[in-house]
């Protein structure tokens, strides 16, 4: 049994999984393992380094890879879009902010254009802006969003697109680490997913490997929706976006003491330790972006390895479940 879906048909992908464009996180040689293994992947744009994302799809190589940013940091940054367009990237995905000029930019371009939303009225935009595929992103995510859940959210989106818009795609984002969230994903009416906490915890993934082993021993009681990261890095975040995190001790130390935090003398003295934790790896004093996904993380493997096998279950669960799931209605 394969699970084509409309997205891999729309892609020309062989399963239905993208790889989230984590700042920092998602560099070239992960996004090329993704794309490898029959997924799509997508390099982290971050708040934009033009040197970086040169870096990073030169690591890429002939890899067929996208590529995704902050839209609001992205807007500060404009020619940062030209830059990745010259590139003909395999997608653009826009993420926090208004859509506006930069989705049709990407339309122009000729790029398929991806938009990751929180709520309806995220969806209702993107569908506005001429979106070819939403990404429907639940608070279990890992970094920024928002406080739906991905359970509830993603078959909302999908009824407004069967009546809306029915050619536009929908994956879900927040919580998918395995074969049975891939399986759940698609039974919700997505035609994908798009999986970040998973990959982070990758062999390829740009990541200090402390972090990687804090996330496996994590459970998912260990992450928390927060904005300390944010305001003790010095980075204006939109409302009403806050931060899944894990429960390091920093920010717990300033978890609820925000105003606190962003006093000048207290930001200055708290950045600059919050950074030099993160270059050293010390995951106690820092903040660390990841997901409640970190519940099903057990290992660290090559992305190849990790994406092959969410699709072999998935496939055994959607083989064997889908029958009686049916029988049930
Ligand atoms: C470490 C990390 C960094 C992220 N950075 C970005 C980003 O720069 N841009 C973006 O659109 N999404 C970012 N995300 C969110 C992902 O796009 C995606 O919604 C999320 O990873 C999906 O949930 P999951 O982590 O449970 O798989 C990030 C996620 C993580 C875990």
């Amino acid at each position: 049994m394969a699970l084509r879906t409309r997205l891999t048909d729309r892609l020309g992908i062989e399963h239905p999984i993208l790889l989230a464009p984590m700042g920092s996180a998602s560099g070239g040689r992960l996004a090329a393992a993704v794309t490898a293994a029959g997924g799509l992947g997508l390099i982290g744009g971050g708040y934009g380094d033009a040197d970086w994302l040169e870096r990073e799809f030169a690591q890429a190589g002939n890899a067929r890879v996208g590529c995704g940013f902050i839209t609001w940091s992205l807007a500060r940054k404009p020619h940062l879009l030209d830059q990745v367009l010259l590139r003909s990237p395999a997608a653009i995905m826009l993420s926090f902010g208004a859509l506006r000029p930069f989705a049709q930019i990407v339309k122009t371009a000729g790029a398929p254009l991806i938009c990751q939303v929180q709520t309806m009225a995220h969806a209702r935009e993107a569908v506005e802006a001429g979106a070819d595929i939403i990404v429907a992103q639940g608070a279990e995510a890992g970094g920024h969003g928002v406080s739906r859940a991905t359970l509830t959210i993603v078959p909302e989106i999908a009824d407004y697109l069967a009546r809306s818009a029915p050619a536009t795609l929908l994956l879900a984002a927040g919580g998918i680490a395995d074969g049975r969230g891939l399986g759940a994903a698609l039974m919700l009416g997505a035609d994908g997913v798009l999986i970040g906490s998973r990959f982070w915890a990758s062999e390829e993934a740009l990541v200090p490997e402390s972090f990687k082993a804090a996330a496996v021993a994590a459970s998912g009681d260990d992450t928390i929706r927060t904005t300390v990261v944010d305001v003790a890095r010095k980075i204006d975040w939109p409302q009403p976006f806050t931060a899944r995190v894990m429960k390091t001790r920093f920010t717990m130390q300033w978890h609820g003491r925000e105003t606190e935090l962003a006093e000048p003398a207290v930001v200055e003295r708290e950045m600059e330790r919050c950074l030099d934790a993160a270059t050293r790896g010390d995951v106690d004093n820092t903040g660390v972006f990841v997901g409640e996904a970190v519940a099903l993380i057990r290992d660290i493997r090559p992305a190849g390895v990790i994406l092959r096998q969410i699709v072999r279950e998935a496939e055994e669960l959607l083989g064997r479940k889908a029958p009686s799931f049916l029988g049930a209605r």
